[in-house]
C-alpha cells in the first residue's frame, strides 16, 4: 500500500484539545485512511446492543473489525480499560485501539481479558504507522482468516446501516433533580440513577450545575491532589454557559470514572459560584443549555441535571432546561416546608418556558430519600409523611423509596492506594455492590421513571 499519508503528514498532539479533535484530527484525518480503510468501511458512533463504540472499522469484503476509542487528552487511558475490555469481549472483537491523542495503544483479545500489544506516543506516530498497519490495517485483517485470529463478529456496520432509525436515539429525555433543601440526597440520586440507566443500556449524560461540584467528585473526575493539577477549571459548565457558539456539549463533557458502564459528565467547579453575576448579564444564558443539548439529542437517551440547594441562577437553568423534575426529599419538617419554595420556583420558571413556547416542566414527583429502615417508622410515621406531601403540598410521591443505608454513603468514599498515596476512587452503587438492597432500590426507581417518561 502506498505511503502517501506519512509522506505528507506530521501529527502534532498539541492540536488536539478535546475528544472531538482527537477523533477528527488523529483518527478520521489520519489513522483510518493510513490503515487502508475507505470511508464506507468505518462508522463513527456505532450503537450495538448496549454499547456505543466511537469507531468501528472493518473491510467490506469480510467480517473482521477493529474498535477505536478516542478519549479527551486529559484522560488517563488506564481508566478506560474496563470499558474497552467489555466492548471487545462482548462483541468478540479481536483488536481495539485506544488513544487520547497523546498516546496510542492497541489491545488484542486474550480469552476473557485483553493484552497490550502496541504502545507509543502519538507524537511522531507517522514513523510507526507501518507497525500499526501490520497489526490492524485493512489488508492484515482481510488476510488473517487462516491465522489463529478469532473473529466471528457479524458485520456490525451492515447491521448499523440497515437498522431502522431507532426511536430512542432521537428522544432524549432531560431530568432535573432538584430540591432547595441541602443534603437531601440529590447528588446521590443523580450519580446512582445514572449508573443504573447506563447499566440498562441507556446513553447517559450528567450535568453538574452545583458549584459544590459533588457530582463531579462522585463521578471520579476530581483526580488531582492539589490545585496546580486542577484540569477542570479551564473547561467546565461555566464555559458551556458563557459562550453562545464556542464550547459545545462534547467539548466540555468527559467520560466518567466511577462506573463500569459509560456515562459522560459536564463537570462543575467551585469557581462557578463566582460567575453567577457575570452569567446573569448574558441575555442568552437562560436558553443556552436547551440549545446546546439539542445538538446532542441523538447522542444521549437520558440527561440528568444535578442542582444546588438554592433558588439561584443555576437551579433556575435546570428547571428551564429539563423536561421532567424529580424532587428528592428526606420528608423531614424543613424539607417539607421547602416544598413551597420549590413549587413557587417551578411556577416562576414555567412562566419563562411559556414565553419561549415550551411546555411546563413535568413533575415526576417527590422521591423519599435517606429514609430510616426502622420497621415501626416505615409502617407508621413514613406513611403519614407521604400522605401529607400529597395533601399539604400537592405533589405526587414516587412509589420507589431510597432508604438510608451504609453502602450508599460508603461508595463515594472509596479510595485507591497509588504508591504511598491514597487517592479518591468513588464508585457507583452498581459497581460497589451490584446486588445490594440499595442497588435494587435504584433499579426500581429507574424502572418507575422509565415507565413515567415513556422510555423502554
Ligand atoms: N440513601 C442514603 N443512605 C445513606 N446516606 C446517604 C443516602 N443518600 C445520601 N446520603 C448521604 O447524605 C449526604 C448528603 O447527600 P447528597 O450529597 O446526595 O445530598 P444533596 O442533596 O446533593 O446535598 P447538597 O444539597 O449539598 O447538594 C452525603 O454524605 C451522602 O453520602
Ligand atoms: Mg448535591
Amino acid at each position: 500500500m502506498t505511503t502517501k499519508y506519512e509522506d505528507k503528514f506530521i501529527f502534532d498532539p498539541d492540536f488536539c484539545h478535546n475528544e472531538r479533535e482527537v477523533e477528527s484530527k488523529l483518527i478520521i484525518s489520519y489513522l483510518l485512511p493510513a490503515l487502508g480503510y475507505s470511508t464506507n468501511e468505518w462508522r463513527q458512533e456505532v450503537k450495538f446492543n448496549r454499547f456505543r463504540l466511537d469507531f468501528l472499522a472493518e473491510s467490506s469484503d469480510n467480517e473482521k473489525g477493529v474498535v477505536i476509542e478516542a478519549k479527551h487528552p486529559d484522560q488517563n487511558l488506564n481508566d478506560h480499560l474496563v470499558q474497552l475490555t467489555n466492548y471487545m469481549i462482548d462483541l468478540d472483537l479481536t483488536y481495539g485501539l485506544l488513544t487520547n491523542g497523546k498516546e496510542i495503544r492497541i489491545y488484542k483479545q486474550a480469552g476473557n481479558s485483553i493484552d497490550l500489544i502496541f504502545n507509543e506516543f502519538a507524537y511522531g506516530i507517522e514513523n510507526k504507522i507501518d507497525d500499526i498497519r501490520a497489526l490492524i490495517g485493512r489488508e492484515t485483517l482481510a488476510n488473517s482468516s487462516n491465522t489463529n485470529v478469532k473473529m466471528k463478529i457479524t458485520n456490525v456496520i451492515k447491521a448499523f446501516i440497515n437498522k431502522d432509525s431507532n426511536k430512542d436515539d432521537v428522544n432524549m429525555k432531560i431530568i432535573a433533580i432538584y430540591h432547595n433543601k441541602g443534603g437531601v440526597g440529590k447528588t446521590t440520586t443523580v450519580v446512582n440513577l445514572a449508573a443504573t440507566f447506563s447499566k440498562a443500556g441507556k446513553k447517559v449524560l450528567i450535568i453538574d450545575l452545583d458549584s459544590q461540584a459533588n457530582t463531579t467528585f462522585a463521578t471520579g473526575l476530581v483526580n488531582f491532589g492539589d490545585e496546580d493539577k486542577d484540569n477542570l477549571k479551564d473547561n467546565y459548565i461555566y464555559h458551556l454557559l458563557k459562550s453562545r457558539k464556542a464550547f459545545s456539549i462534547s467539548d466540555v463533557a468527559r467520560s466518567s470514572n466511577f462506573c463500569s458502564h459509560p456515562i459522560d459528565v459536564i463537570p462543575s467547579h467551585i469557581m462557578l459560584m463566582k460567575h453567577e453575576k457575570e452569567l446573569n448579564e448574558y441575555k442568552y444564558v437562560q436558553g443556552i443549555l436547551v440549545k446546546k443539548l439539542q445538538e446532542v439529542k441523538d447522542q444521549y437517551d437520558i440527561v440528568l441535571i444535578d442542582t444546588p440547594p438554592s433558588l439561584n441562577l443555576y437551579a433556575g437553568l435546570a428547571l428551564i432546561t429539563a423536561d421532567y423534575l424529580l424532587i428528592p426529599s428526606d420528608l423531614k419538617a424543613f424539607s417539607n416546608e421547602g416544598l413551597n419554595n420549590v413549587r413557587e420556583f417551578i411556577e416562576e420558571n414555567n412562566e419563562f418556558r411559556e414565553m419561549t413556547n415550551r411546555p411546563a416542566i413535568e413533575v415526576l414527583g417527590v422521591l423519599p430519600t435517606k429514609i430510616s429502615t426502622n420497621a415501626k417508622f416505615i409502617q407508621g410515621t413514613l406513611q403519614k409523611r407521604i400522605a401529607s406531601i400529597k395533601q399539604r403540598y400537592n405533589f405526587e410521591v414516587m412509589n420507589s423509596i431510597i432508604f438510608e443505608r451504609e453502602d450508599i454513603a460508603k461508595c463515594t468514599e472509596q479510595t485507591l492506594e497509588l504508591g504511598d498515596q491514597e487517592v479518591a476512587a468513588p464508585r457507583s452503587i452498581v459497581d460497589f455492590k451490584s446486588n445490594s438492597k440499595s442497588a435494587n432500590e435504584f433499579q426500581s426507581l429507574a424502572e418507575e421513571i422509565m415507565q413515567k417518561i415513556g422510555l423502554s
